[in-house]
């Protein structure tokens, strides 16, 4: 998969990426990442990408010319155009999923500045994307969450896929609670349920533990799923094994 970054930082690239799997693909060329600098598609003699915004106001956009020109620069057929911005729409797994079964090749501006000029949302963007209500300098920190997170989709780049459907969010559920060596931590037990052997009880616990941690922590993920109910396990009423309230309990 090929991502192409539209960034006035190119510096700051490949960045957390070239550490731990994304390295990895790195090296293998399963991913591969080129940058391209606006200022490179401008011609006055401070090559500026930035600009004042008409009406007044605080702060400068980003041209539009120096963006259409960098995209237009990537030759056909055009990559799938995604801008960072936190007015986009929200990243998650399953955006990601359906990023890493459509294309291999996207290319990422990294918004700078107070944001960009409305006609390259409306004539060059393919999708505005926010990784979270915040709000980031630019881009470039956001364009490396989501490759991070579609490389590890890439089939072959996590060795035990298995991991991957555990832990992903694309069924709405956050991951149940893990405990590994010692048994016995400063008083603090590991469950008794996790030390059975018993498989099937450990699986029953687990995913009892992540509905409860999905209604007590995102409601809203919790309703997503209550509408599209399949559940194998009905909810423990109590909830009182929910983590930070009972160490023990975990
Ligand atoms: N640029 C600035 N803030 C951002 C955010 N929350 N998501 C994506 N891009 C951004």
């Amino acid at each position: 998969m090929r991502f192409d970054v539209v960034t006035i930082f190119p510096e700051t690239f490949p960045g957390v990426l070239e550490s731990g799997l994304s390295g990895q693909a790195l090296i293998n060329r399963t991913i591969e990442i080129y940058c391209h600098n606006p200022r490179d598609f401008t011609s006055d003699k401070h090559r500026s990408v930035d600009d004042a915004p008409f009406g007044g106001g605080a702060g400068m956009l980003m041209k539009p010319a120096p963006l259409f020109e960098c995209i237009e620069h990537m030759g056909q057929p055009r990559p799938f155009v995604v801008l960072l911005s936190p007015q986009g729409i929200p990243f998650n797994q399953k955006l990601a999923r359906s990023f890493v079964d459509q294309y291999d090749r996207i290319a990422f501006i990294c918004g700078r500045y107070e944001g960009v000029d409305e006609r390259v949302r409306t004539n060059l963007v393919d999708m505005d994307v926010s990784i979270g209500d915040f709000v980031l300098s630019g881009g470039e920190i956001a364009a490396m969450a989501i490759i991070e997170t579609l490389t590890r989709l890439i089939p072959g780049v996590v060795g035990n896929q298995e991991s991957l459907t555990h832990e992903s969010l694309e069924n709405n559920l956050l991951k149940y609670p893990q405990y590994t060596r010692p048994r016995n931590y400063r008083g603090l037990k590991v469950p008794d349920v996790l030390l059975s052997g018993n498989h099937a009880l450990i699986d029953k616990w687990r995913q009892e533990q992540s509905r409860l941690r999905t209604q007590t922590r995102r409601p809203d993920l919790f309703t997503c799923n209550q509408m599209n109910k399949n559940d194998k396990y009905p909810i423990a009423s109590d909830g009182a094994n929910d983590g930070e309230k009972n160490k023990e309990s975990e």
